[in-house]
């Protein structure tokens, strides 16, 4: 094997896809005190907005700013070198949630047992389907009195149209649990409700081994004709299935009791795939090809006013980056070299001199690097893969301040360049749109234009309120398209068109009268 394919073996690059509250964060922690990565509880800041205000918004982020390291949390887990991308908490962003799970190879998925699959961990599970990213699953606060576990694979199944496959399961639930069972490594786990995990589990040869009952007492039963069940009903544990996002390896557990985690990490670490091929527009690229290429798949203004430059996130696809190394930045074709590339270790950052396929560099940038840019070492191709999606609030912006026209188009550009907002124009009227995710995204995006721009701006109500983009083989029925609904039609950045409709009824209804024009809900950066 050479060097490269030996780091590219270690990789493991994940994030975790959740509904607010199911305990994100509270994992997050304890997979970094795992790692070695923390010391002591509490290091992990929870980064969801909890008054949803944009001030509370707005100063997380500057938090954020300071110690950025916390998008990307790396750290070495016995023969794996994880690295664990951050996504935001408030659901107004997700659109940089569902950018940063094309930069990953996988997905842990937590869910509350309580509450059991909620709309956010829908929507996310949809955007890995899309890439076929598999998942693993972790059922989270067992000792909580929850949904019965058969019922939640039902629902997993059922809800996100992936198969499960338990690999533990839960003795008792609430103030009943006792631990759980590992399918995965036969031996029983005992919950301890002060949190800390000893090595507290007793191997048995199978369900059906004696010791089970003195253990359990007459929880044994029950475990054994649950597992009976389980065997009959779910396939067992195939990685090829689980490799393709078609099935789920699932665990039980309880993650502030620090439960039922370190089997999840030993799992996972033992199945997760390391990089391997990721398409772009011309064809498949391998990562362990020599020759170097990444994609920019984030970027982040540091919002201190003093420090006006931004960081943008790199992820390593082939070959191995070098520091000061000449690239090509395919979309201009100019030459693009980082001094300072940073690497993300636990909390620190440092400058690397080298980074592998799975790898998420930062690169300090002034404003030359775009979302959705791939460098390269001379050859012309774009990855694929990191759409923008359609928006669902829209806002004609307006600049209240004529003798700030400069800046006002500046901020708007690079706001838009960041993904924070996403900016067309009419056709029509060449008036500028923004569309967003979410209504709170409109007032960051005004408190960041005075801020950062000293720009001011105000957004007024239009009358469409869904959006798609279209396109067409037919150049000749996409023309006379565009030219009907002239009124209706925007461009994007990019030069893209979109349509905008009333309602989505209407949509519905000229999307079935036009069976020659293609409308994309989600448009890949190219
Ligand atoms: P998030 O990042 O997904 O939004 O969730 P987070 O980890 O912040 O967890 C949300 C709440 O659920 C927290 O309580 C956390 O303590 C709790 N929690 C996480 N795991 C478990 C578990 O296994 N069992 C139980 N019973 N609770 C769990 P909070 O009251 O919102 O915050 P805090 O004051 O405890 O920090």
């Amino acid at each position: 094997m050479s060097e490269l394919e030996e780091q590219i073996s270690k990789r493991l690059t994940f994030a975790i896809i959740s509904h607010p509250d199911a305990g994100k964060t509270t994992i997050t922690e304890k997979l970094l005190l795992f790692g070695g990565a923390i010391h002591a509880a509490g290091a992990v800041k929870s980064n969801k907005s909890n008054r949803g205000t944009v001030s509370d918004f707005m100063k997380m982020e500057q938090e954020r700013g300071i110690s950025i390291s916390t998008s990307v949390m790396g750290f070495d887990y016995r023969n794996r070198r994880v690295n664990l991308l951050d996504t935001p908490g408030h659901a107004d962003f997700s659109e940089d949630t569902y950018r940063t799970l094309t930069a990953v190879d996988s997905a842990l998925m937590v869910i509350d047992s309580v509450k059991g699959v909620e709309e956010r961990t829908k929507k996310l599970c949809e955007i890995c389907a899309m890439r076929d990213t598999p998942i693993i699953t972790f059922l989270n606060k067992l000792d909580r009195e929850g949904k019965e576990p058969i019922e939640l694979l039902d629902e997993v199944e059922q809800e996100l149209k992936i198969s499960v496959c338990p690999m533990s399961w839960p003795v008792g639930q609430g103030r009943g649990f006792k631990g759980v069972y590992s399918i995965y490594e036969n031996k029983l786990v005992f919950f301890d409700p002060n949190g800390v995990q000893t090595d507290n589990s007793i191997e048995v040869s199978d369900i059906y081994d004696k010791k089970l009952d003195e253990l359990v007492g007459s929880e044994a039963k029950k475990l054994r004709d649950n597992i009976e069940l389980i065997n009959e009903i779910y396939p067992k544990f195939n990685k090829e299935e689980f490799l393709k996002g078609k099935i789920t390896p699932l665990f039980f557990g309880s993650a502030i009791n620090n439960f039922g985690i370190k089997e999840l990490l030993d799992c996972f670490v033992d199945i997760a795939p390391p990089p391997t091929v990721r398409e772009s527009d011309i064809r498949d690229v391998h990562a362990n090809e020599e020759k170097f290429s990444g994609v920019i798949f984030k970027i982040h203004a540091n919002l201190d006013p003093n420090h006006r430059d931004r960081i943008a996130f790199l992820r390593i696809c082939s070959g191995v980056f070098e520091k000061n190394k000449q690239y090509q930045l395919v979309r201009t074709g100019k030459t693009y070299k980082s001094a300072n590339p940073t690497a993300f270790m636990a909390q620190d950052r440092s400058i690397i001199d080298k980074a592998y396929p799975g790898d998420i560099v930062g690169l300090h940038d002034t404003g030359t690097l775009k979302i959705g840019d791939t460098l390269t070492t001379g050859e012309k191709f774009n990855f694929v893969g990191i759409p923008s999606f359609a928006p669902q609030i829209f806002r004609s912006v307006i600049n209240t301040d004529p003798l700030k026209d400069k800046q006002f188009k500046k901020g708007l550009d690079q706001l838009g360049e960041e993904g924070v907002v996403q900016t067309f124009t009419k056709m029509s009227t060449k008036q500028k749109l923004v569309g967003v995710v979410g209504a709170l995204q409109l007032e960051v995006i005004k408190a960041r234009m005075e801020d950062e721009y000293k720009a001011s701006c105000k957004f007024e109500p239009v009358d469409f309120t869904t959006a798609c983009w279209i396109d067409s083989e037919d150049k000749e029925s996409l023309n006379k398209f565009i030219a009907y609904y002239d009124s209706k039609m925007a461009i994007d950045t990019r030069g893209q068109y979109i349509f905008l409709a009333q309602s989505k009824w209407m949509l519905d209804r000229i999307l079935e009268e036009h069976p020659k024009i293609k409308f994309y809900f989600t448009s890949d950066l190219k």
